[in-house]
């Protein structure tokens, strides 16, 4: 990801009483050598805090947009020694973490799908309002119909939101075009504006749903369209997708082939993710965890072969609260995955239907209490977890040499933040070091 040139400031910022750094930089949380036995939970959550590395009465450095130090005050580099100018500014005992990361959005969309909210709350699925026409589809018509310029502002609006909330990082897929030359166009407007640099975006192509109207999977047109995405593929690479994703689920692609599209993907070295075993369970999870998927979404649905090879293959879980929520699912064991070895990321899945919210703390909250996970493993999986899914190894961390992205929030303790469901505790955001909060 290029860093902007208008953020690019010489000098150095010092955040100084700084209550609790949250640096998470210990060992790495994961063992996939781990025992199920008793005790496992509590062996885990130790791992999780120390590999996030709370250190008090701190202080941090970061020089011409990157991490100099962060440590004790004690220990910190005297201002003689750092690029001018210095700014030294007080936090006044706050709690500091590295800016978030949102590892799973759908923020490039137009339309709205307020009717169905309630259609969907009142009684009718999800899966019935996309039959009459309704849901992704009805994103997919308002999407088409919108002009480069719309979308443009849009999803500029919806980073611009997301980095005062604290997200400084941030995937996007697109996936509301359907038809190749239209998801292509989505990746143009995504590159767009990642190229403004707000937050630094990781784009991905997701092929969503086949057009209904080719009929079911067996149909020459349906496979005809398949092979159309795949053959996309270059051109996606070429305007910036580091990822492809693929939606296997009923009235969806199936799994052989939402497989075609990953092995497409795989051909041509981008990462692979797969939105799998959210409603149905289909075996994609397994599947593509060989094929070395980077990571696994939803996965409500998922079972133990799922479970084992995503751990082996070393694959990332995306747990996503918000559509757990809204759409009454199964409410994922984000424990058993973790006694099983499996490394786990927390995105918003933001989107105009499943999860409309851009709020990751809350989505922190959620997990930890419908879920299962502890403080610590929540913000190693909006952070340096989130981070590894997304190949960003100097995100998600406060050490030398990481971007001097940061968030100031008014808690005490990294615990208090999910403690407060979503509570807005933001204070500050700064990337590379300039506020922008
Ligand atoms: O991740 N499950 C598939 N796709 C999206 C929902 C998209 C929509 O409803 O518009 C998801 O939840
Ligand atoms: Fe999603």
């Amino acid at each position: 990801m290029s860093f902007p040139a208008k953020l690019r400031r010489m000098g150095t910022l010092v955040l100084t009483e700084i209550g609790q750094l949250l640096t998470l930089d210990g060992p790495d949380a994961v063992d996939r050598t781990q025992s199920h036995g008793p005790g496992a939970d509590a062996a885990a959550v130790k791992r999780a805090e120390q590999s996030a590395r709370v250190v008090s009465n701190a202080c941090l450095v970061i020089c011409d947009g990157t991490v100099r130090y962060a440590g004790p005050r004690s220990d910190a580099p005297t201002l003689h020694s750092l690029p001018d100018p210095v700014r030294q500014e007080s936090v006044g005992g706050r709690l500091v973490t590295p800016g978030l990361i949102d590892p799973h959005t759908h923020l490039i969309w137009a339309g709205d799908r307020s009717e169905e909210f309630d259609l969907r709350n009142c009684g009718a699925s999800y899966q019935e309002i996309q039959a009459r026409g309704g849901g992704i589809l009805s994103t997919v018509r308002a999407t088409t119909q919108a002009s480069d310029e719309v979308l443009l502002q849009s999803l500029r609006k919806r980073l611009r939101y997301a980095l005062q909330r604290g997200v400084t990082t941030c995937e996007v897929k697109t996936g509301y075009g359907l038809y190749p030359e239209a998801e292509l166009r989505l990746l143009r407007i995504i590159r767009h504006a990642q190229e403004e640099g707000d937050v630094d975006v990781a784009p991905t192509f997701l092929c969503h749903v086949p057009p209904p109207e080719l009929g079911g999977a067996d149909t020459s047109e349906r496979q005809q369209f398949v092979r159309s995405l795949c053959a996309a593929v270059p051109q996606a690479k070429a305007l910036g997708a580091t990822s492809i994703d693929v939606y296997c689920d009923a009235g969806a692609f199936t799994r052989n082939e939402a497989m075609q599209i990953l092995q497409a993907g795989q051909q041509h070295g981008l990462a692979l993710r797969c939105h799998a075993e959210q409603f149905t369970y289909t075996g994609i999870a397994e599947h593509a965890a060989r094929l070395g998927a980077r990571s696994v979404e939803h996965i409500e649905e998922i079972d133990e072969a799922g479970i084992a090879a995503l751990a082996h293959a070393g694959g990332v879980a995306h747990l996503l609260p918000g559509a757990v929520l809204t759409l009454r699912l199964r409410v994922p064991d984000a424990r058993r995955l973790l006694r099983a070895g499996v490394r786990v990321a927390l995105g918003s899945d933001c989107n105009p239907g499943s999860s409309y919210t851009q709020n990751l703390p809350l989505m922190m909250s959620l997990a930890c209490t419908q879920m299962g996970l502890s403080s610590a493993e929540a913000w190693l999986a909006v952070t340096r977890h989130a981070a590894q899914s997304l190949g960003c190894s100097d995100a998600g961390v406060l050490r030398a040499g990481a971007r001097g992205d940061v968030v100031v929030w008014d808690a005490d303790s990294p615990r208090e933040v999910c403690q407060r469901l979503g509570d807005p505790l933001i204070q500050r955001v700064y990337r590379r070091g300039v506020a922008v909060r």
